[in-house]
């Protein structure tokens, strides 16, 4: 019997070996079930603004926009992300620009939202259409549009970056390539699509819905929308803005997307998978997906949250799921 076993584990030795000489993989020699459960690597994590701020506004010492460089980003590592992103599926970044720098114009695969912080004079021209950013608005660079960011102003300019791109690199599909010249011509007249989302539009919006039926696990959200299609901004990110209205708990929930969110104003604390995170103004921080998470805000003021959320990808797959 022994020499049978012996001699059926050498023959099966010797199979296998075949196997993996033709390039095939029989998955049911290793124990445990086919598909395995995988826990998301993307961790909870939160950004302190008082700790990016100054790290960002002593980065010019160290590097200067320009090819090779191309943008004085800092971008947002979640410890669990191997690619050092923010969330798996998202990279958010801070970026600074003093005045009179140009970020130089280039394209590329992946879509790219902006989102405005501090500074006024800041602007992105896209396919030759320049729009300002002012504290608030919001900016959409689709996949391969020539975009260049500059600053005419007297302050340095803040912004958040969000973009796709590892879901590009996931795919294996991330490239991109140079303008000739740093800045784009820029076309007078309106624009040739809407890309630009002003601060006092969406405001305005959150606060008339303020008025009305609150989300039981958001409490008053919109998502930003392309007028053009009625969905989100770009294919894979959804953005969104929110207030978290004094006193407000949430109900808890867990989702099969992800979110990277930015504190706009106010403060609060968010709780995930039972560990409470405290955020304030300008903090940013990550809810991973499936995690159980409800937000609060104890304080006497609204809290204002933006967040990049990749929960249009995850319809589109048809993998989007909360739990309540
Ligand atoms: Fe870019
Ligand atoms: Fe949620």
């Amino acid at each position: 019997m022994s020499t049978q076993t012996t001699t059926k584990a050498g023959a099966l030795d010797q199979w296998l070996t075949e196997l993996a000489a033709a390039g095939l993989d029989a998955p049911w020699t290793q124990p445990g079930p086919l598909i395995r459960p995988k826990k998301s690597a993307m961790q909870a994590h939160v950004w302190r603004w008082r700790e990016i701020e100054p790290l960002l506004r002593r980065s010019p010492e160290f590097m200067q926009p320009g090819r090779g460089a191309e943008r004085r980003i800092l971008r947002l590592d979640n410890p669990g992300v191997p690619e050092r992103t923010a969330a798996h599926t998202i990279s958010v970044a801070v970026q600074y620009l003093l005045p009179g720098e140009v970020a130089p114009a280039h394209r590329h695969t992946p879509d790219a939202i902006r989102f405005m912080l501090h500074g006024e004079g800041a602007f992105t021209t896209i396919e030759g259409d320049k729009f300002v950013m002012r504290r608030g608005d919001l900016v959409v660079t689709p996949s391969m549009a020539w975009h260049d960011h500059g600053n005419d102003g007297t302050e340095p300019v803040i912004w958040t970056d969000g973009l796709d791109s590892p879901v590009v690199r996931y795919l294996e599909n991330l490239f991109g390539e140079e303008f000739e010249g740093d800045a784009q011509p820029v076309r007078t007249g309106p624009p040739a699509r809407h890309r630009h989302y002003s601060w006092n539009t969406a405001y305005a919006e959150l606060t008339s819905r303020a008025k009305g039926d609150a989300d039981p696990f958001d409490d008053v959200i919109m998502e930003y929308l392309d007028p053009a299609t009625g969905r989100s901004v770009v294919p894979a990110i959804g953005c969104y803005l929110q207030m978290l209205r004094p006193g407000v708990r949430t109900r808890a929930h867990k989702e099969t997307s992800s979110a990277v969110y930015h504190v706009v104003a106010g403060a609060g604390a968010t709780e995930i998978d039972g560990v409470r995170h405290e955020w304030g103004e300008g903090d940013f921080f990550a809810v991973p997906p499936r995690a159980l998470h409800a937000h609060a805000n104890a304080g006497a003021a609204p809290a204002i949250l933006f967040s990049f959320q990749d929960v249009p990808l995850l319809k589109t797959l048809g993998f989007y799921r909360v739990e309540a």
